[in-house]
């Protein structure tokens, strides 16, 4: 057993949907919560810049010493996976456990991926998906504007700017046929009640928060590292801009209050 908390990162508020996950999945999980607030977003960003600021975001995950990382972006799960392998710790990106999650669930073999410009330009998800199903079909599309309209909090189902947004991005993906769509921003997650809707019941939505969660589930117990104390899991969460902003929005998003669990750091600190 390693009572050592879970350290998991992302540039704002899309890495709280891999965090609600563990909650559920690992109740008696501590969690160390990084949102880059003062650097969001990263999808826009070159692959140098994006490296940069993982490295700085792991190195404060780090000082807590952090039993594994979960790196809770797509962005950087996909243009800083050679990074995070590196790590002299376990660690996980969304990657991985989405697209083999998309592999094993579509029938007509036909696989949408919505995520950042930088997600969708390292060609990275079409990679991973071929490995487990070779002659998939992907239609990939960057949503960009959808990572400013959950970090505004605008995921209401009859929010009137973030229904027209998701419906235009999604609608490649559905001429295409897809039966199943890859969230390959962690702030996805966070819309599916509008994704839902305009997908359609028969589409698979593949929440790429919850299957981080599952990998890391699985990788505990197999690793015997699981915190099977009686301690109810508790989360601490750092931002690097505004506390108060991150704050309330999470608490829509989380459907918890965290006003105390909330402070600013430094990440300029961490190099
Ligand atoms: N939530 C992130 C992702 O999964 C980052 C979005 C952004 O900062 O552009 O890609």
């Amino acid at each position: 057993m390693d009572k050592s908390p879970i350290g998991v990162f992302d540039s704002g508020l899309g890495g709280l949907s891999t965090v609600r996950a563990i909650k559920k999945l690992l109740p008696n999980e501590d969690i160390i919560y990084f949102g880059d607030t003062g650097r969001v977003p990263y999808g826009t960003r070159s692959n140098e810049t994006i490296e940069s600021y993982t490295a700085q975001d792991i190195k404060f995950l780090q000082s807590f010493n952090c039993k594994m990382i979960a790196v809770a972006c797509g962005t950087v799960s996909t243009v800083s996976g050679e990074l995070i392998k590196t790590l002299p710790l376990p660690s996980t990106g969304i990657l991985t456990p989405s697209a083999k999650a998309a592999a094993e669930a579509t029938e007509n073999g036909k696989i949408g991926i919505m995520g950042t410009s930088a997600t969708i330009n390292s060609g990275a998800f079409g990679r991973e998906i071929k490995q487990y199903r070779r002659n998939a079909e992907i239609t990939s599309v960057a949503c960009p504007l959808l990572v400013s309209l959950v970090e505004s909090n605008w995921c209401g189902v009859d929010d009137d700017v973030t229904n027209p947004a998701v419906r235009r991005y999604l609608q490649p993906i559905l001429e295409n046929g897809c039966d199943t769509i890859i969230l390959g921003c962690t702030h996805f997650p966070h819309l599916i009640p509008i994704i839902r809707i305009i997908a359609g019941e028969g589409v698979k939505l593949i929440d790429s928060g919850l299957e981080e969660a599952k990998y890391i589930k699985e990788f505990l117990d197999n690793n015997g590292m699981r915190n099977d104390s009686e301690h109810k899991g508790e989360a601490k969460y750092f931002v690097s801009d505004r506390p108060q902003n991150f704050s309330s929005a999470a608490a829509t998003l989380l459907g918890e209050n965290i006003d105390n669990e909330c402070s600013f750091i430094d990440i300029f600190k961490y190099i």
